[in-house]
C-alpha cells in the first residue's frame, strides 16, 4: 500500500457520491475517464439506469416501530452487514497505483462483499490473501469472463478457487465489447505497466482464415463466446457456486435457474455493452417474478444514494453492487476514498430505512414504493 487510509485524506465538501464524480473528474486524466465514466453508443442506457431509480417514489410509512433495526441481510449463506457489493471493474491501477488491493481492503472493513474482475490490474491471489483474514469482511467472489483456450479459464476459475474466492460470477452480456465512443474519442489506451495481469500465458487465439463474406466478428472473436452449454461445464469443472451476471430477461433468468446457478445479477454492464437496453431498476421486479425467490437476484447500475438501494430492495433485490462510484473514491483518495463512498451509501440506506418506516430490509417490499406513481412519470 502506498499510503495508510484514514477518512482526513478525504476533502471537505465532499458530502455525497455525487461530489466523489465531480472531484475524480480532477484526478483521472481524459484516458482513464473516457474508460471509468464512458457508455455504449448514445449513452441512453448509461442514462436510464440513473433515471429510473429516480423515478420511482419511495411511500413512507409513519410511527412504525424502528428499535432494534438493521441493515443486515442474508445472502448465500451468509450473513453481511449491509447489501451493498463492489462490481467487478477493471484495471483499477488506472485510478490510483494500488488499484484493486486498495479496494479491497476498503471493502473489507466496511463489510462489502467484493467481486474482483477477471480483468483486474493486481493478482487475484494477492487481492485475496489481503481481505481473508479481515473476520469482518463480506463475501469474495472472482468475476469470470471465458476464454478463448478453455483449458486456461479452468485454470483460472481453479486459482480462484484456491486463492479462497468464495463464489464465481460468470459474465454472460459482453461477448463483444460495445460500441465505446468515448474511447474511441479519447484514443483510450492502457498505460505502460497496467494490464490483466491474471490473464498473463494466454495463448493468442488462432486467427481465423474467414472465407469471403464472413465476418470478423461472428466468425472470429465470438467463435469462442460462451453459450448456455458452457454453463454446465463451468459448473463441472468448479466446487463454487456460479452466478450469471449480465442477465436481463424474465426468460433467460428462468433458463439459469432451471441449470441450476446459485444466483443472478440483473445488469446491463452499466451502460457499457448494448445502448438503448432497458434500464436495471425497470427489469428488476420482472426478474424476481420469474427467478420467484429460488435464487437470489442482485441488481447493479445507476446505483448513487442509499434511497437507491432501498428501492433495488422492494423490487425484490437480495444484494446490489456499485461500479463507478467506488473508483471515484479510489481516484480520490485510495481506500479511504472507496471506504468513505461505502459509508456514505450505508449511512444513507439507513436514514432511507428510517425514514420510510421499515426497519429491516426484510421488510422492505413493492409496498414502500408508489409504482403508480413511477409509470405515471415513465409514460
Ligand atoms: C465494468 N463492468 C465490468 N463487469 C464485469 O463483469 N467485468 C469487468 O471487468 C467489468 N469492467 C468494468 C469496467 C468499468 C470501467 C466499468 C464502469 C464497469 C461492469 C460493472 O461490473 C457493473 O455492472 C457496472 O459498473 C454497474 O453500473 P454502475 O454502478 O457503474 O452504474
Ligand atoms: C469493461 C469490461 C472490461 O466494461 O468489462 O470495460
Amino acid at each position: 500500500m502506498s499510503d495508510t487510509p484514514t477518512l482526513q485524506q478525504i476533502p471537505h465538501g465532499i458530502a455525497t457520491l455525487a461530489d466523489h464524480e465531480a472531484l475524480a473528474r480532477q484526478h483521472l486524466d481524459d484516458n482513464a475517464w473516457a474508460y471509468f465514466s464512458g457508455g455504449a453508443g448514445d449513452e441512453i442506457t448509461l442514462r436510464a439506469n440513473r433515471s429510473a431509480w429516480d423515478a420511482l417514489p419511495l411511500w413512507p410509512r409513519v410511527l412504525q416501530p424502528l428499535s432494534g433495526g438493521h441493515t443486515r441481510v442474508d445472502l448465500l449463506g451468509r450473513t453481511l452487514a449491509h447489501p451493498i457489493l463492489l462490481a467487478p471493474v477493471a484495471f483499477q491501477r488506472l485510478a490510483h497505483p494500488d488499484g484493486e488491493l486498495a479496494m479491497a481492503y476498503a471493502a473489507a472493513a466496511l463489510g462489502a462483499g467484493i467481486v474482483l474482475s477477471t480483468q483486474a490490474s493486481v493478482s487475484l491471489e494477492a487481492v485475496a490473501e489481503a481481505v481473508k483474514p479481515d473476520p469482518g469482511r463480506g463475501p469474495l467472489w472472482f468475476q469470470l469472463y471465458l476464454q478463448h483456450d478453455r483449458g486456461f479459464t479452468q485454470t483460472l476459475a481453479q486459482r480462484a478457487e484456491s486463492a479462497g474466492y468464495e463464489a464465481l460470477v460468470l459474465t454472460v452480456d459482453a461477448p463483444t465489447s460495445g460500441v465505446r465512443d468515448r474511447e474511441r474519442r479519447a484514443g483510450f489506451r492502457l498505460p505502460p505497466g497496467i494490464g490483466p495481469v491474471n490473464l498473463v500465458g494466454l495463448p493468442t487465439p488462432p486467427s481465423p482464415h474467414l472465407q469471403p463474406g464472413q465476418s470478423a466478428l461472428f466468425d472470429g472473436l465470438l467463435r469462442h463466446a460462451p453459450t448456455w452449454d458452457d454453463i454446465a461445464w463451468l459448473q463441472s469443472i468448479t466446487r463454487l457456486p456460479v452466478l450469471l451476471k449480465g442477465v436481463l430477461h424474465p426468460a433467460d433468468a428462468r433458463h439459469a435457474v432451471s441449470l441450476g446457478v446459485a444466483g443472478l445479477i440483473i445488469s446491463n454492464h452499466g451502460g457499457r455493452t448494448l445502448d438503448t437496453s432497458p434500464s436495471t431498476a425497470s427489469v428488476l421486479p420482472r426478474v424476481a417474478d420469474a427467478v420467484a425467490g429460488a435464487v437470489p437476484v442482485l441488481v447493479d447500475g445507476g446505483i448513487r444514494r442509499g434511497t437507491d438501494v432501498l428501492k433495488a430492495m422492494a423490487l425484490g433485490a437480495s444484494a446490489v453492487l456499485v461500479g463507478r462510484p467506488v473508483v471515484w473514491g479510489l481516484a480520490n483518495a485510495g481506500a479511504a476514498g472507496v471506504a468513505h463512498v461505502l459509508r456514505l451509501l450505508r449511512d444513507e440506506l439507513e436514514i432511507a430505512m428510517a425514514l420510510t418506516g421499515c426497519a429491516t430490509l426484510a421488510d422492505a417490499s413493492p409496498a414502500l414504493l408508489d409504482l403508480d406513481a413511477g409509470q405515471d412519470k415513465r409514460s
